[in-house]
């Protein structure tokens, strides 16, 4: 059995920076253990909240029951006819998975270099940048039920994955532990180099570190650093909006970008929204719109949950009325 710490500080563990105590906390690193833990709190009706790296949670000033943190660290390689799959635990860090995997020659996760998080918390929001997305290489995920604590692999159709969407925020919130992803990946070049400037970043046949690399450069240039200011990424989803109301909104704005999607709906950047809005670098109080990218909302310490709430709902209602395009939350709720 895990050790239980009780009256846990978490707020080295949300990138974000907010100030959380946890009242029970467990970092399994055996699904054993964690399925122990999972039959205790529920005999004991205790809640459970499941913490990956902290990197898009939202969390509140005391969390009431327990904490769980998978500590499911190994990762390993399975080699197949034309693809290698890679078994990652939902404690791997993300992005040292994501360097060591291209630094050894693997093809299809180099674009998602640099995203904070844990393996675990992957495919909740199907993590995404720069092209790809993790439903573009993902085979299966491990999860434990939290009521009985039986075992289920999820095929990526089984996950219904979307733009930052999958089951895991809807019929299966608050109810899995996610413990390991099944990533499909190849030794076969594949750079994927359209979106932005990352060709010109990379040269000829790049190798996917290089193309990795790159990634990282652009990302530290646009988006802060949770280590020194804290942020949980792009804090709202890009909205989409219908054909008719794109063209509206076009005929005032010619240069708003927008992105058509297969079902004909169009993908306006939140980003570019916020910004026209005036509000790049705007600052109330312990939290502000990051100042080289708008998507992104900062802390500058001392804040709480609330008030994030608050400013992030100043920031949407004057999107709403200025371009009557309504902005969602990305990051989840905790508690
Ligand atoms: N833009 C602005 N002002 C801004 C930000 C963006 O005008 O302050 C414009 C850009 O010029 C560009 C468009 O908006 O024309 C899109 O911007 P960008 O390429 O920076 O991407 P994004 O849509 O703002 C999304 C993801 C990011 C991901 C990038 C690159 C979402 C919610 N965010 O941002 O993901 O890194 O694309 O693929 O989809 C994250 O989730 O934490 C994250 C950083």
């Amino acid at each position: 059995m895990s050790e239980i710490l009780t009256d846990h500080d978490l707020s080295r563990a949300n990138t974000l920076g907010l100030p959380c105590i946890a009242e029970a906390f467990a970092a399994p690193s055996r699904v054993h253990a964690l399925q122990e833990l999972l039959l205790q709190a529920a005999q004991q009706g205790s809640p459970v909240t499941v913490l990956g790296g902290g990197s898009n949670l939202i969390l509140p000033e005391r969390l009431r029951g327990l904490v769980l943190q998978p500590a499911l660290s190994d990762w390993w390689l399975e080699e197949a006819s034309n693809k290698v799959l890679v078994h990652a635990g939902a404690g791997v860090n993300w992005h040292a998975l994501v360097m060591a995997l291209a630094g050894s020659g693997l093809w299809g996760i180099e674009n998602l270099a640099l995203i904070p998080g844990h393996c675990g918390g992957a495919p909740i929001q199907n993590i995404g940048a720069y092209g790809v997305e993790l439903c573009d290489v993902l085979e299966a995920v491990h999860l434990i039920h939290m009521d009985d604590a039986r075992e289920q692999v999820l095929t990526p159709a089984e996950c219904a994955f979307g733009y930052r969407d999958s089951i895991f925020k809807h019929e299966l919130a608050g109810r899995v532990v996610i413990t390991r992803l099944v990533l499909r990946l190849s030794r076969t070049p594949h750079p994927r180099l359209e979106y932005g400037d990352l060709a010109s970043r990379t040269g000829d046949a790049p190798t996917a570190l290089q193309v990795a690399e790159a990634v990282c450069r652009v990302r530290q240039e646009k988006l802060p650093d949770p280590a020194r200011l804290g942020n949980a990424g792009s804090f709202f989803k890009n909205p989409f909006v219908s054909r008719d109301a794109a063209d509206r909104l076009l005929t005032t704005y010619p240069e708003l970008p927008h992105f058509t999607q297969s079902d004909g709906r169009i993908k306006l950047a939140a980003g570019w929204l916020i910004e026209q809005c005036g509000l790049k670098g705007w600052r109330q109080g312990h939290f502000g719109v990051h100042d080289r990218q708008a998507l992104v909302l900062v802390h500058f310490g001392g804040g709480s949950a609330a008030e994030l709430l608050d400013f992030a709902a100043a920031v949407a209602g004057q999107v709403v009325e200025r371009f009557g395009v309504e902005l969602e939350r990305e990051p989840r709720l905790a508690g």
